[in-house]
């Protein structure tokens, strides 16, 4: 797979050499489905003050102007906020389609793109935060391409920096028996239908979309997602020599007591010496 990254900065090389051992179903899937749904994504996740929050948050670990690294950016939902607040973020997506409305949305070129697999990056410097947010990890699919995951996580991370990680709490998920049903209106123009089923033996959840939208035939994508508990979080992160500094409930650091269902995790992980 060529990586590459679009208006890149002098410290950023703009042809990146990829590493073998990512790049797998789970690459190939969500690329072709954040293809498919990147010009609805804004309407069917909109911004919400919770993503104001996460500014906030980083500058609780961090300074005003330090370089954020976005793993699985989208269309700026997080990152273009972040920019607001003075960080200077790189993100990287493997979709195309997402990384071209991020560039409809950030006509200054205030974020530094990227265009890559995130499992298999090395951009060959380090950043003050690494952050996934929204479930970015659980793109990767295996256990294996969640370990390669964690140790790009890790080659990013400055010896000082910090990893921020936000994944669902996947409870309700792992015991569910029939498919869930959601239905997403697309402001005046139709709706997508998205069905989720659980392959509990494996963690994964098969996330199928169909798109309905005016005077265009219905369009389909399926892609696959690997939850997993906090815990398990904690391990992969203890093989890449990360260790858990704290964990919340929220961008507001509100307390994570493991109790209620589908609460979000936000985890922050410092790199061992
Ligand atoms: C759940 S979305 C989150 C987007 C954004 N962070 C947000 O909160 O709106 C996950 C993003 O990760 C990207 N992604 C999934 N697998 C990837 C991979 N292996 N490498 C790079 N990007 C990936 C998808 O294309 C998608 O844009």
């Amino acid at each position: 797979m060529t990586t590459t990254t679009t208006e890149a900065p002098a410290d950023t090389p703009a042809d990146i050499p990829a590493e073998a051992g990512a790049g797998g179903l789970g690459t190939a899937l969500t690329t072709a489905y954040s293809d498919a749904i990147a010009e609805v994504y804004d309407e069917i996740y909109p911004s919400t003050p919770d993503l104001e929050d996460i500014a906030d948050f980083l500058l609780t670990l961090t300074a005003p102007g330090a370089s954020v690294l976005e793993l699985g950016v989208g269309t700026g939902r997080v990152a273009l906020p972040l920019a607001d607040k003075g960080f200077r973020v790189h993100g990287v997506d493997s979709s195309e389609g997402m990384l071209a409305r991020l560039a409809e949305k950030d006509p200054e070129g205030r974020i530094t793109p990227v265009h890559a697999d995130f499992a298999a990056l090395d951009l060959g410097r380090t950043f003050d935060v690494v952050l996934a947010p929204f479930n970015s990890l659980c793109c990767a699919v295996t256990p294996d391409e969640q370990i390669a995951l964690m140790h790009a996580v890790a080659r990013h991370t400055a010896p000082d920096g910090h990893v921020v990680i936000e994944t669902f709490d996947p409870s309700d998920y792992h015991v569910q028996k029939k498919n869930e049903i959601n239905t997403y209106p697309v402001a005046g123009r139709g709706a997508m239908i998205e069905s989720i089923g659980v392959l509990p033996a494996s963690q994964n959840m098969m996330v199928h979309n169909t798109l309905f939208l005016d005077g265009e035939p219905p369009k389909s994508a399926t892609t696959v997602m690997r939850y997993l508990w906090p815990s398990e979080l904690d391990l992969l992160a203890g093989i890449a020599r990360l260790e858990l500094s704290a964990r919340y409930a929220g961008w507001r650091e509100q307390p994570f007591d493991g109790g209620d269902s589908r609460k979000m995790c936000v985890s922050v992980y410092r790199p061992l010496p």
